[in-house]
């Protein structure tokens, strides 16, 4: 860790709650598998930026690329303490059984700590997420009182286990699209709609607003719109509470985010592209119904003309073709198989093709990003930032902006963005790659 310079954040102290909500589902259970193994020398953290990434520091000629984890004061693994909600009544055990993303015999070790994670019970109406029902939630007249459970169920959890600081983070189920709406636009409209029930207010929603009141940073990993409203941006700002959404970035779509940049920047033009995917788990199950495939859909959509700029060329990128399919195929389980044929063309209008054929593992994909979101999140805490994190945008399909600011998209200038905001916090200099001055060129 770096000590002659000012750090920018407070140290971490104590003990980390993570309330994990839709904790019985599949990338839930397999993030907390897979973060009992590795704390306990089981397993490997593949996939995690916090645990296995370096950062460069200085010009590449210092050859002074630190570990992240030992660059920035993170919380140790074996600081953080699980909790959540979910539907169904299960330990963390059972529901990795029936997820069948994870081998039995790589729970060896952490069999008897699974069996003690529990769920409390959910916020939940099948009137938002179509495909699930469930006994295992809290009863109440209005949605408010609903919230103020959920809001007692915090500080029980973190009383209980006599934690100094807690994280959320969404994992639970993608909801029926909800378009922004008058209820979302400032907090005083939102808890009236609270008390009256009304309809766009999704159980999401109230999570979010529950978590952000107990001063809780907020991560969101669906396409829901959550904490994506200026309602909830009020209360981040005045409780000093980070944010950050929407969607995880797993699959088909960082791929997107790797090759889009790849065409535009050889200036190749784009006649179409066309994403499929089979995929058989419960998340897939939930998709297939269409209103919450809508709001995947949108989430997925929006990021190949965010970085073509069709707008700026119009000849290259005016009038493609984009679809996005998503099947459910029972046989597939959580190994989603992602297609995409991308239509391309280059000098003189030639025409190519690109086929990717990605045979992935959704949650293994899934996993290491929600434990590094939640040990960056409470890094952001400590470090002082509230409402939107932008610089977490590496892991999200959706990242979420502020409405005078564009989203970033490519991969890689997420990465370089998420890096030196951990370079500021450690009072280090961004990177701007010109490690030989302008003047040698001429
Ligand atoms: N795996 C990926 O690669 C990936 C990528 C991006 C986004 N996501 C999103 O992450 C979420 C989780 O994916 P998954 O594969 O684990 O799905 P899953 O269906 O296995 O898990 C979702 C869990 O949420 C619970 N749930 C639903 N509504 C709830 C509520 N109101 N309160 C508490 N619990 C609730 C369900 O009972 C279930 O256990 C989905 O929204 C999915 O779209 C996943």
């Amino acid at each position: 860790m770096n000590t002659d310079k000012k750090m920018n954040v407070e140290q971490p102290k104590g003990k980390m709650g993570v309330l994990v909500v839709g904790m019985n589902g599949a990338v839930s259970t397999t993030f907390i598998a897979g973060t009992l193994a590795v704390r306990k020398g089981l397993n490997t953290p593949v996939g995690s930026l916090t645990q296995m990434g370096t950062i460069r520091i200085g010009n590449r000629s210092e050859n002074n690329f630190p570990k992240i984890k030992d660059f920035v004061p993170l919380t140790q693994l074996n600081d953080i303490v699980f909790g959540g909600w979910d539907i169904r009544d299960e330990n963390t055990y059972e529901s990795i059984l029936y997820a069948k993303v994870l081998d039995t015999r790589d729970l060896e070790g952490v069999e008897d700590e699974l069996k003690q994670i529990k769920p409390m019970k959910a916020v939940f109406d099948s009137y938002y997420v179509k495909r699930l029902h469930s006994d295992w939630k809290k009863e109440g007249n209005t949605k408010y009182d609903l919230m103020m459970q959920l809001r007692e169920d915090i500080r029980k959890f973190k009383a209980e286990n006599q934690l100094d600081r807690l994280v959320t983070v969404w994992c639970g189920s993608t909801e029926i699209f909800i378009p922004e709406a008058e209820v979302h636009q400032s907090l005083a409209a939102f808890e009236k709609g609270m008390k009256e029930n009304h309809k766009d207010i999704a159980p999401s929603m109230l999570y979010a607003y529950a978590s952000v009141a107990e001063g809780v940073p907020y991560i969101n990993g669906a396409p829901n719109l959550s904490v994506d409203m200026p309602a909830i941006w009020e209360l981040a700002a005045t409780n000093n509470v980070p944010l950050c959404g929407k969607d995880f970035k797993t699959g088909q779509t960082m791929i997107k985010t790797v090759l889009s940049p790849m065409i535009k920047t050889r200036m190749l033009g784009l006649d179409g592209w066309y994403s499929t995917n089979i995929l058989g788990n419960r998340d897939g199950e939930v998709l297939d119904d269409p209103e919450s495939f809508k709001t995947k859909e949108e989430s997925k959509l929006s990021v190949i003309d965010s970085i073509l700029q069709p707008e700026l060329y119009p000849e290259l990128y005016g009038d493609y073709d984009h679809k996005v399919r998503i099947n459910y195929y029972k046989p597939r389980g959580d190994n989603k198989e992602g297609w995409d044929n991308i239509d391309i063309f280059g000098w003189m209008g030639y025409k190519m093709q690109l086929k990717v054929n990605f045979l992935c593992r959704d949650s293994i994909l899934a996993a290491p990003l929600v434990l590094d979101l939640v040990l960056f999140m409470d890094l952001a805490k400590r470090a002082g930032f509230k409402g939107i994190q932008s610089w977490l945008s590496f892991y999200f399909k959706s990242p979420m902006h502020a409405k005078n600011v564009v989203p970033e998209h490519d991969l890689f200038i997420q990465s370089i963005k998420l890096k030196n905001t951990l370079r500021e916090i450690m009072s280090e200099k961004p990177i701007d790659f010109l490690d030989e001055k302008i003047e040698l060129f001429r």
